[in-house]
Formats: structure tokens, sequence, C-alpha cells
């Protein structure tokens, strides 16, 4: 039942209850049938995910961010929609993960003017430092650690690490809220939040990375300048707040845009 209570004719206030319990979601989302003549081609032509200029350098480069070669993730065309503006500014990137240095090289190639940074724990990791790419020697797990690199001021941060739910939670909290405003934070292979790779993943904690970043869209949904809002930002029906509640609903007020594609999450800080 949808209740409200809206202005009768005299400007009254009157009380309204409309019944909906026969609503059903249309069985077709979608209308028959096909495009009006004029728009056919308008759909391929500015499609915003159509340039391929970051998946291209990627395959190049061998990165499993690309599109290309067997398990590749396909998430730079996404990667390049939102960050193409950033592909000729001076600012820096931190990558969390270098393993063989690909996605490095990769972003210093679509990057013409980026510093770029990757951290490791692996020593030989270090090999690929050059040009305008350094490499940061440390353990992810170590929070002092994670906490050093918010000198940085990376404008752009990818988690491409463990992928552990501790790690990937650990430098969401920790960097994310240091990051320039306008910053923009990626969280990589969240799909290790799901079976069957939850259990390899989760280091014993309960609460799934996934869960957490579906709660700070959640939560952002529900912000609006226009209304006051639940300091606890509960949606109906009521649920138990999650654990990170504090941490969650902190993130969805600081952000400015979420954005979810299949196995990876992007939330824009606001400036
Ligand atoms: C998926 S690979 C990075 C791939 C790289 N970003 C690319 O796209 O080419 C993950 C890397 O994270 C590193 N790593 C794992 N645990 C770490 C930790 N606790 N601290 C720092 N690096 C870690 C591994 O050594 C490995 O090189």
């Amino acid at each position: 039942m949808i209740t409200g209570n809206r202005a009768g004719p005299n400007g009254e206030a009157r009380d309204t209850a409309r019944r909906d319990e026969g609503f059903r979601a249309p069985s077709r989302l979608r209308p028959a049938g096909r495009l009006p003549e004029s728009l056919r081609g308008v759909r391929e032509r500015t499609h915003m995910l159509n340039s391929a200029v970051l998946d291209g350098i990627g395959r190049s480069k061998g990165t499993d961010k690309s599109a290309g070669g067997t398990g590749g993730h396909d998430y730079l065309r996404k990667y390049e929609f939102i960050l193409k503006d950033l592909k000729d500014l001076e600012f820096t990137l931190l990558e969390l993960g270098i393993f063989k240095g690909a996605s490095l090289r990769t972003w210093e190639e679509y990057f013409t003017r980026a510093r770029i940074v990757g951290v490791d724990v692996v020593p030989e990791t270090q090999g690929h430092a050059g040009g305008r790419v350094e490499t940061i020697l440390g353990d992810l797990s170590q929070t002092p650690f994670v906490e050093s690199l918010s000198a940085l001021q990376a404008r752009v941060i990818i988690d491409d690490a463990s992928h552990w739910w501790t790690d990937q939670l650990r430098s969401l909290f920790v960097l994310y809220p240091r990051m320039p405003g306008g910053g923009i934070y990626i969280v990589e292979d969240i799909h290790t939040s799901f079976q069957p790779l939850a259990p390899m993943f989760s280091a014993g904690l309960d609460t799934p990375p996934a869960r957490v970043l579906l709660k700070i869209a959640e939560y952002m949904t529900g912000n609006n300048k226009t209304s006051p809002f639940d300091p606890d930002r509960r949606m109906l029906p009521l649920s138990p707040e999650p654990v990170f509640h504090n941490e969650a609903r902190a993130i969805a007020d600081m952000t400015d845009l979420i954005v979810f594609m299949e196995g990876s999450c992007v939330l824009m800080k606001k400036s």
C-alpha cells in the first residue's frame, strides 16, 4: 500500500491511500519491435563505451584488465569512459599490486603526463620502475604502511593487490577519505566477494567488500539535498545495521558517484 498526504483543492491536507497490492512488474521490460528508422545507428555511434584506446594499450602490454586474452576482465573500456578527461593532465595514479608491471606500463602510455606509482610486497616487482613509473615496496596488510601512501595525494587509486577482503576494505577505508576532492578510487575483482571464490579471499571476515560497496550505494541514493534524511540512512523495510555501517555511511557522504561493473567498482569523491 502506498499512502501519502496530498493537498486538497482548497489547500487543506487530506490523506490519500492507494492500494497497490495488484501491482506486478511488467513481464517484458522492453517493448517489442525495432527502433524507429530515425534512431537506427544512433545507439552504435553514441555508445559511450565504444572507445578502445585504453583497452588497445592494455592488450599490447598484456594486462588482464583488457578484454583480450583468456580471462581478460574487460575493465579498460569502462575505465576509459570514466578516466578519459585525465588523459593529458598532470596527476598521480597509484596502483596497489604490480605483478609483472603490465598495468603500470598501460597507465604510463595512456596518461601522457601522469606520475604512475605502483606498490607491491614482492621485491622483484620493484624492477618495473622507469620512465614516469615509480615503485614502492611494502605490505598492504599493514595499516601504517597503507596510511603512508596517502601522502602521495593520488588523484586515481586502483586496488588490484591481494583481493583479500581485509586488504580491500583496509585500503578503501584508509586511503579513500584521505584522497583529494574529485579523487577516483577503483576496487578491482570484487567478484572475489562471491562464491565460489569467497572462502579463498575472506581472510576470516564475515562481511564481503561487495556488500559494503552496495551499502555505500544504498546510503548514497537516500541522500538528497532537498529533503532531510535519516542520520542512519534506513531504507524500509528496516534491516539490521550491517557491519562497517559507520564506514559505509561516511564514504557515502563523501562520494559523488559510484559505478558498478562486472567485477569492479569505481567511486568518485566529492570536490
Ligand atoms: C593481480 S596482481 C597485480 C596485477 C597488475 N596490477 C596488472 O594488472 O598487471 C596482484 C599483486 O598484488 C601483490 N600483493 C599481494 N598481496 C600484497 C600485499 N599484502 N601487499 C602488497 N602487494 C601485495 C602481489 O605480489 C601481486 O604482484
